[in-house]
């Protein structure tokens, strides 16, 4: 059984990872609007992601005889300055996610409890590769700005490399 200060920490990760699919979710509608159907089909991808983040957690809960208790999820913004700066927004949220991964493994370390500590492995690898695809978009979108495109299309021509 599941101690009652992991329990209440996974809820709270619960309404996080729920906030940040609602926030995605709030992006591609932004996207939408804007006719980028590609940027707002990646942020719909994500928001999905963030729901599986979630009832990862939850599932686990149940596993452990614990209980789940939801919580009010927060309103996202609904409109940005740029889509660079909505960029950078998606790459300081996924570093502040990652911040309370590594706080509630901290946690399991505190308690004691071994099961905790596997599945909270898996969050620390995911976030690796969030912070990674955020600040990925971030750059190439600096780079647009800086109007260097050409360099982009290189990039994309050789990371086909072994693909063909
Ligand atoms: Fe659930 Fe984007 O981390």
């Amino acid at each position: 059984m599941i101690s009652k200060a992991m329990q209440d920490a996974i809820n709270e990760q619960i309404n996080k990872e729920l906030y940040s699919s609602y926030l995605y979710l709030s992006m591609a509608a932004y996207f939408e609007s804007k006719n980028l159907s590609g940027f707002a089909h990646w942020m719909r991808i994500q928001e999905g992601e963030e729901r599986e983040h979630a009832m990862k957690f939850y599932d686990f809960l149940l596993d452990r005889g614990g209980q789940v208790s939801l919580k009010v999820i927060d309103a996202p913004p609904a409109t940005w300055k740029s889509d660079i700066e909505l960029f950078r927004e998606v790459a300081a949220h996924e570093a502040k996610v990652t911040g309370l991964i590594n706080a509630l493994y901290e946690l399991a370390l505190k308690e004691k409890d071994y099961p905790s500590q596997v599945l909270l492995q898996w969050y620390i690898s995911e976030q690796v590769e969030e912070e990674k695809n955020a600040a990925e978009i971030v750059a190439s979108l600096e780079m647009i700005e800086r109007h260097e495109t050409a360099v982009l299309q290189l990039d994309h021509q050789l990371s086909k490399r072994g693909k063909d």
